[in-house]
C-alpha cells in the first residue's frame, strides 16, 4: 500500500454503495476471490473520470471479471459503450457471465485474446482508453492506445507505481522484477515528456496517470 493505511481506511468508510445490487455483489465476489479489480479509491477516481469526461466509447484494456466496465458503463451517457480485452479464459467466463447478469450485452463488447495483437487490429475512435493489464507491457500498448484515443481523449494507466517499487533504485527491487521496473519507468517517462500528452501522476490506490491528448505541445513545453 503506497498511502498511509489509516487514511486509506477512513476513504474508504466514506465510499457509498452501488444503486445497483448485482454489481456490489460482482465486486464483493471478486474482491473475495481476489481477482485485482480496481481498488476502491481508483473505482472512484475512475467514476469522476467518466462524469467529467461524459465518454460515449470506452476502451478497456484488461477487462478481469468486468467488474471496471460495469461500472464505468453505470456512470457513462445515455447509449455509451465499451470494449474491453481479456486474454485470461476462467476470467473471460466470468466476465461474460456478469455482463449477461447485468443485461450489458449491448453496452459491452469483450474481445477475447492478447492485448498486443487486438489492439493493432481495432481502429475506431475512444474518448477514454483505461489500461489495466500486465504492468511490463503498458510500454508495447502505446503507440497503438494513442492511435485510438481521440483528440482531448483520456488515457488512464492503472497500477503505474507499483506497490511504491516504481520510486526505488533497480537495484533495490527484486532482480526478477527488474525488467518490469524499467518498462514502467520507461512508460511514465514516455508519457509524461510525450508531445501528444499532458500527463499527471497520482498516488490513488496503487498509482494512477491520468493523460490527456492534446496535440503536439508548444515548443516551450
Ligand atoms: C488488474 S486486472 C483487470 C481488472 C479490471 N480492470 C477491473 O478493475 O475490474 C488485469 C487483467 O488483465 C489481463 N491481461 C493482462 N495482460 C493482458 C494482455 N496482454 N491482453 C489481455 N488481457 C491481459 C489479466 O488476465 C487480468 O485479468
Amino acid at each position: 500500500m503506497i498511502v498511509d493505511e489509516n487514511i486509506t481506511a477512513y476513504l474508504r468508510s466514506l465510499i457509498k454503495e452501488e444503486k445497483k445490487e448485482e454489481l456490489n455483489t460482482i465486486e464483493y465476489e471478486a474482491r473475495k476471490q481476489h481477482v485485482p479489480i480496481v481498488k476502491p479509491e481508483t473505482k472512484e477516481l475512475l467514476k469522476m473520470m467518466v462524469l467529467l469526461k461524459k465518454p460515449m466509447k470506452i476502451l478497456e484494456v484488461g477487462a478481469a471479471v468486468g467488474f471496471s466496465s460495469l461500472y464505468m458503463n453505470e456512470y457513462q451517457p445515455e447509449g455509451g459503450t465499451i470494449v474491453t480485452i481479456e486474454r485470461n479464459e476462467k476470467r473471460i467466463k466470468q466476465a461474460k457471465e456478469n455482463i449477461k447478469k447485468m443485461h450489458k450485452e449491448q453496452m459491452i463488447t469483450l474481445l477475447e485474446g492478447d492485448a498486443i495483437e487486438i489492439l493493432k487490429s481495432l481502429d475506431g475512435v475512444f474518448d477514454l482508453i483505461f489500461i489495466d493489464a500486465a504492468k511490463g507491457q503498458y510500454i508495447h500498448f502505446l503507440e497503438d492506445v494513442l492511435r485510438l484515443l481521440a483528440p482531448e481523449g483520456l488515457l488512464i494507466s492503472d497500477n503505474v507505481l507499483q506497490d511504491g517499487d516504481i520510486a526505488r533504485s533497480r537495484y533495490a527491487v527484486e532482480r526478477r522484477d527488474r525488467t518490469i521496473h524499467k518498462r514502467m519507468r520507461d512508460f511514465l517517462y514516455t508519457i509524461k515528456n510525450h508531445k501528444q500528452l499532458e500527463t499527471t501522476i497520482l498516488s490513488v490506490g496503487d498509482g494512477v496517470a491520468i493523460s490527456l491528448k492534446t496535440g503536439e505541445k508548444n515548443e516551450k513545453h
